[in-house]
């Protein structure tokens, strides 16, 4: 079973209002909500006052905030404040991540660690048991709309293995280039939250719609 989360880097910012009310009566409890700095990723997006304004939308949706920035340590704590329930961020620009993943877990939110596509998953042995999830990127991390990176299927199922033997409850999200044609399959593979920006919010009027339809398809 899987957890569909919405990515609003692919809505309309003009109706940003009006199409989470949307995802929202499709049933979507997880948003996923990118923020990209213009250094370790090269697009700017936005900042707390976007987490806080989705916060004051939904006030009961879980806010997953994916920081693709360079110095996550530096602003954190503002995004926890802004109303973010889980903050991930990339384990390529904090190589001592131990003690960020700390500051996030005292502040009172969950902490995950985000991984690059080429970066091998044997990095996160040690500190797999603290974390809530790993964001694996299936495609580099920046844009949206790009296309799967082939072999990915196989990172999933490796970290999979790696979690249930152990007896964790680490989970596995994964983002980018999630289409009808993989999400029951990536699904099946271990994937539990699955972030997906064009394939919800390119449909414009029909996201409650697309919503069930791809919720129902990973349940
Ligand atoms: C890409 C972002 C993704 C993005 C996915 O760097 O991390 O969350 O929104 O977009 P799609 O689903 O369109 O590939
Ligand atoms: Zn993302």
């Amino acid at each position: 079973m899987a957890l569909l989360a919405p990515s609003i880097l692919s809505c309309d910012f003009s109706r940003l209002k009006e199409q989470l009310l949307m995802a929202q009566e499709g049933g979507v409890e997880v948003i996923h909500i990118d923020v990209m700095d213009g250094h370790f990723v090269p697009n700017i997006t936005f900042g707390t006052l976007i987490v806080e304004a989705v916060r004051k939308i939904l006030p009961k949706a879980f806010l997953d905030v994916h920081l693709m920035i360079q110095n996550p340590q530096d602003c954190y704590l503002d995004f926890i404040h802004a109303g973010a329930d889980n903050i991930s961020f990339h384990l390529e620009v904090v190589p001592d991540f131990d003690f960020l993943i700390n500051l996030i877990l005292k502040a009172g939110a969950k902490a995950s660690l985000a991984v690059a596509p080429g970066t091998p998953v044997h990095m996160l042995d040690q500190i797999l048991p603290k974390l809530y999830m790993v964001l694996l990127m299936t495609v580099n991390p920046g844009f949206g709309g790009q296309k799967i990176i082939p072999g990915m299927d196989q990172k999933i199922i490796q970290l999979k293995k790696k979690i249930k033997l152990r007896g964790l409850n680490t989970l596995i999200e994964i983002d980018g280039g999630i289409h009808e044609n993989n999400i029951e399959y990536l699904a099946s593979c271990g994937a539990s939250i699955i972030a997906a920006g064009s394939l919800i919010f390119s449909q414009e009027d029909k996201i409650t719609q697309k919503v069930r339809e791809i919720s129902d398809k990973i349940k």
